[in-house]
């Protein structure tokens, strides 16, 4: 038995499904465990490019088993779509290689419209959520109002369910956010079908996972979001609703913390992070223009554009210790190259004080400034490399610095969306 867990290490967007699909060569089942359709994990095989928002990076793979967890809220309308799209491109999906959790949340048509109109209503303030009803989903099941895969099975339950849950939405939407309220019956209407769709996907989770533990498969645990978009330990409140953190595995798949051997960290080779918060390592310069541009930074679920800065040790260090890292992954490095300088943050410091990990302060996260090293950077593309030594001296000098920050060996080095720009030096599963 052997199992990995892909965590992302910032504020999502890390390159998380590129390193998913190369791992998932050696893996058996390949399952989610947190998040929803915000997620969007893109996928370059050639000349194709694929953006999943919620099936594992895994089913292109044909032989492999994709799982979504019980922690993942599930949009069924989204769900249906993916399967759909993936299945007019030639790929298999079916019952035979995805399961979905009968434990499930289900984002339902009203958590959608309860988040656009939250933010719409905050202006200014608004925390720049996807707009895909995942806050309002996980605040349902926490207040026990969920409705699960399993609920969907039964018409009468799930009929009973919504029409209850609407009662108290509508009243919000008419009396408070001032939006127009639903009809029960249009939702009834959509998900009558869809029920029929998914009830052959619909299965126990951990029960398969255990399965395959004793059938000495190998596990590979897909994390969506960052570290630092996690409800608890994130930058609050500009987060995510669910625990990105590797610990959530356990809860959000259905087993126990005994079973994890190995931590895959993904580290984009500098930073980015999409909607509000603080970052304090943002570039608001040309620099951060052409890391944008460069590195394509522009959201997979939503278009919006990332915002961009330097490599913050600070952040990665936490994230270390948040969820045991035991490798790194470094995506995106190609994208450095060309930078005469490159800067990595090691502290901030605020008001006379300096910090090495991320205060909980939002006020002190905001205003507070940088420590900065210096590094030299390089101007030879690394597109094409395969080995560590034939890297240019100051890219070498660059990830030994984040090793050595970071105190985690690096495992795996992208150096290009391909799957063969990857630079494997170290196999997670062997752990
Ligand atoms: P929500 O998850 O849609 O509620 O959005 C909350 C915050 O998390 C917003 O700042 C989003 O931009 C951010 N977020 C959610 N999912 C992702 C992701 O997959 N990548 C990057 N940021 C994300």
């Amino acid at each position: 038995m052997s199992c990995v867990i892909v965590v992302g290490t910032q504020w999502g967007d890390e390159g998380k499904g590129k390193v998913v699909d190369l791992l998932t060569q050696h893996a058996d089942v390949v399952v989610r465990f947190q998040g929803g359709n915000n997620a969007g994990h893109t996928l370059v095989v050639g000349k194709d490019r694929f953006i999943l928002h919620l099936i594992p990076s895994g089913i292109l793979h044909p032989e492999k088993v994709c799982l979504i967890g019980n922690g993942v809220v599930v949009d069924l309308e989204v769900l249906h779509k993916e399967i759909t799209a993936l299945r007019e491109r030639g790929l298999q999906v079916g019952p035979g290689n995805l399961g979905l959790s009968e434990k499930a949340h289900l984002i339902l048509p009203y958590h959608r419209h309860l988040d656009i109109a939250r933010e719409t209503a905050k202006g200014a303030a608004s925390l720049g959520t996807t707009g895909r009803g995942i806050g309002p989903c996980y605040e349902d099941k926490v207040a026990r109002n969920g409705l699960r895969v399993i609920d969907l099975m039964d018409e009468e339950v799930f009929k009973h369910k919504v029409e209850t849950n609407l009662k108290e939405k509508n009243f919000l939407f008419e009396h408070f956010l001032k939006v127009s309220p639903l009809n029960p019956r249009d939702i009834l209407d959509t998900y009558r079908p869809l029920a029929d769709f998914i009830r052959p996907y619909v299965t126990n989770v951990s029960l398969r996972i255990d399965q395959a533990f004793q059938e000495k498969k190998k596990v590979l645990f897909e994390g969506a979001q960052g570290t630092h978009l996690d409800i608890d330990h994130g930058t609050y409140p500009y987060v995510t609703s669910s625990n990105p953190l590797a610990g959530s595995v356990c809860t959000g798949a259905g087993l126990g913390p005994l079973k994890i051997k190995s931590v895959l960290g993904i580290t984009k080779a500098y930073t980015t992070r999409v909607g509000g918060g603080p970052f304090p390592t943002e570039l608001f310069d040309e620099l951060g223009e052409a890391l944008r541009e460069k590195g394509g930074e522009y959201g997979a679920t939503t278009g919006r554009p990332r915002r961009c800065g330097w490599l913050d040790a600070v952040v990665l260090k936490d994230s270390v210790r948040l969820n045991s890292l035991s490798h790194l992954a470094v995506t995106k490095l190609d994208v450095l190259t060309g930078f005469k300088t490159l800067k990595i943050c090691t502290g901030y410091t605020w008001q006379g004080r300096v910090f090495d990990h991320v205060p909980a302060q939002l006020q002190v996260l905001e205003n507070c400034q940088p420590l900065y090293e210096e590094w030299e950077g390089w101007s030879e593309s690394l597109r094409g490399i395969h080995k560590k030594e034939d890297l240019p001296p100051q890219t070498q000098n660059y990830l030994k610095r984040i090793e050595a920050l970071a105190q985690v060996p690096i495992g795996i080095i992208s150096v290009g969306p391909e799957r063969d720009e990857t630079l494997h030096l170290s196999n997670p599963f062997a752990v």
